[in-house]
């Protein structure tokens, strides 16, 4: 992605840790070793080191200088299961439950971010989704003042007329099923936010997305919409916003003259809200398959930063999606 270039030299300039849970996946090692080699993050692997030293070897790289760390035998998994009982003692974890779950190396890294023992967290080249937001969402919880995690997809496509030379932002594509109003806002205002911070736009244009464009059409979900814009523009009143909005006046000059004339978003939106998930993973995908457009998701509103792969991604996505991931540490 062209966009990577600047978010590359951004994550060099301050290196930050990032603990890889899937460390004995060979995909997840050949990027350890080009990350570490390239001095764009300290890497931490967990697993066997035998076993992870064996797949290095096999795809003929070097993980000379990277932290591996076994959670089955590290001192540090004690201190991570009190600190996991306490958390989460209120919800029937045990201590037993907690030490069980400290050795698994999904859980292990999320309590290294959580202590501060690493800044960030990337996994997803063999778990689902679910398997590391669950942990991450349970014990790292939100940033301060927000209540929801979300996700940006960054989207760069190959019409540069679109968004800013063709590179969009569209949330939330993969965790929040059926947002709230209130919840639609806060999407709003974090996703402008990740627009800002990783993919440099000094002006974010935020249009939340329905199929009526200004009372165009009457529904409880078009009014949805319409209140989260509402809301939004109350919690960030400084930020350039508009809804509810069509994606064709969101994105088309001249279908935004006809359909939303004086909107500061309409025909020139970068930042595409979705109302819930099934529109915006759909969407997502559309404009990836259909348009061509080049992609992928980071995590947004966690305290700190852990971000998701596809079972099917290259080493070059995990490359990527780390270096990402310590640009969010930086800000966090
Ligand atoms: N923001 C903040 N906290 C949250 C959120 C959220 N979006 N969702 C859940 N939580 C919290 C809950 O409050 C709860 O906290 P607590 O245990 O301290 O009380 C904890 O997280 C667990 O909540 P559950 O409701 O038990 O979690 P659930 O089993 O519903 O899983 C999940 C949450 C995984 C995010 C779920 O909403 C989900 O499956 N989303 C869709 C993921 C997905 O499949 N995406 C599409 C595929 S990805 C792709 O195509 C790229």
């Amino acid at each position: 992605m062209r966009m990577m270039e600047k978010v590359f030299e951004k994550a060099k300039k301050d290196l930050r840790k990032i603990v890889l849970p899937e460390g004995e996946e060979g995909r997840t090692v050949q990027a350890a070793a080009i990350l570490k080699a390239e001095g764009l993050a300290e890497i931490v692997l967990l697993g066997n080191p035998e076993i992870i030293r064996a797949e290095a070897e096999q795809r003929g790289v070097s993980v000379e200088g990277i932290e591996l760390i076994d959670p089955t035998d590290s001192p540090k998994a004690a201190e991570y299961a009190e600190e996991l009982y306490e958390l989460r003692k209120a919800k029937g974890v045990t201590p037993e439950d907690a030490a069980a779950l400290v050795a698994d190396p999904m859980y292990y890294g999320i309590m290294m971010v959580k202590t501060g023992d690493a800044d960030g967290l990337v996994s997803g080249a063999v778990h689902s989704t679910g398997d590391m937001l669950r942990p991450a969402l349970q014990l790292i919880k939100t940033k301060p003042g927000r209540k929801v995690v979300s996700s940006s997809f960054l989207m760069e496509c190959p019409n540069r007329s679109l968004g800013e030379d063709g590179l969009m932002v569209y949330a939330d594509c993969v965790v929040m099923p059926c947002p709230t109003a209130e919840e639609l806002a806060e999407i709003a205002v974090t996703s402008a936010e990740t627009a800002r911070t990783l993919c440099g736009f000094e002006e974010p244009r935020v249009a939340l997305l329905s199929f009526s464009t200004k009372g165009s059409a009457k529904h409880e979900l078009v009014t949805k919409v319409r209140e989260a814009a509402e809301m939004a523009k109350k919690l960030a009143p400084e930020l350039i916003l508009d809804g509810e909005l069509q994606l064709d006046a969101a994105l088309v000059p001249e279908i935004a003259a006809s359909k939303a004339p004086g909107s500061p978003v309409a025909g020139r939106a970068n930042v595409l809200v979705f109302p819930d998930l099934q529109a915006g993973n759909i969407g997502y995908k559309m404009t990836q398959r259909v348009a061509g457009a080049e992609c992928f998701a980071v995590l947004q509103g966690l305290a700190k930063p852990c971000n998701d792969l596809s079972r099917g991604c290259s080493v070059e996505d995990i490359v990527n999606t780390v270096v990402c991931t310590a640009v969010q540490a930086q800000q966090a």
